[in-house]
């Protein structure tokens, strides 16, 4: 996500207004350079999807603040989720299916178990315990990961519990919603997969939809 000042420029000048009002609120000059590549590249990917000017694009957001393609409707209407840690941004982007995408920089420094107890499912922290520690680390990046991409598929940030669903997490184990309590029937209608988009980075993708084609790109400037 770091770029070179005219391209920040070029970015910037693609916002709207309100998301040049968030820029300025970023206290650090990195972060607001950070948010403005992030949306610039946005406009850019959904622009290049729609054969429209990235300026010419507004959004609207949801209650809990997913952002969504302002006059996108319909079955088909195009959705997309965003993600990024540590310089790098991940885009996810389907035509009538819901999607969340979520991409964490892989920390060793965690005190991974405790951190699970508080956040996972009992689930999920009975599974993470039966590794042994040189296994936790991974398998509890891939459980933040797809919790994550799940809850922003759904679109309704924390207010989903955490603890309301279990996904799986042991290596080898395909990645996959195993169980969601309010409404039983909702673990089907999801999938769920790991992505790898670099080195020391861990990152999941949920799809309303089973058996989709997944095409996976690296994002370059239009010249
Ligand atoms: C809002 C939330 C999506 C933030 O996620 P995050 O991991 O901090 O940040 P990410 O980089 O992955 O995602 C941020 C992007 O998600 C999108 N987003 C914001 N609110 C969203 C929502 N309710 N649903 C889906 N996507 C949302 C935006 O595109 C945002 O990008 P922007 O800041 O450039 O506008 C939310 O899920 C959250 O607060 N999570 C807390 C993290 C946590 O405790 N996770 C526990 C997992 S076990």
């Amino acid at each position: 996500m770091d770029r070179d000042p005219s391209q920040i420029q070029s970015f910037l000048h693609n916002l709207a207004a309100d998301e040049r009002a968030r820029a300025e609120r970023y206290y650090f000059d990195r972060d607001r350079e950070h948010f403005v590549v992030a949306r610039g590249v946005l406009r850019d990917i959904l622009g290049r999807t729609l054969n429209r000017a990235p300026e010419s694009l507004s959004f609207c957001y949801g209650s809990h603040g997913k952002p969504a393609l302002a006059g996108e409707t319909g079955d088909d209407a195009i959705r997309f989720s965003v993600s990024h840690s540590q310089g790098i941004a991940l885009y996810a982007v389907t035509r009538g299916r819901e999607v969340g995408v979520d991409l964490e920089h892989i920390r060793t420094d965690l005190a991974v178990a405790e951190i699970a107890e508080r956040f996972f499912s009992r689930r999920e922290t009975a599974m993470l315990r039966t590794l042994p520690a040189e296994l936790q680390c991974q398998a509890f990046f891939h459980c933040w990961t797809r919790k994550e991409a799940y809850i922003k598929a759904r679109g309704e940030g924390l207010s989903l519990h955490l603890d309301q669903f279990d996904v799986s997490l042991l290596p080898g184990e395909p990645a996959a919603v195993l169980g969601t309590r309010l409404d039983p029937s909702e673990a089907s209608r999801w999938s769920l997969q790991e992505l790898d988009p670099a080195p020391g980075y861990a990152a999941a993708l949920a799809v309303e939809a089973h058996g989709l084609r997944l095409a996976c790109w690296q994002w370059q400037p239009s010249v």
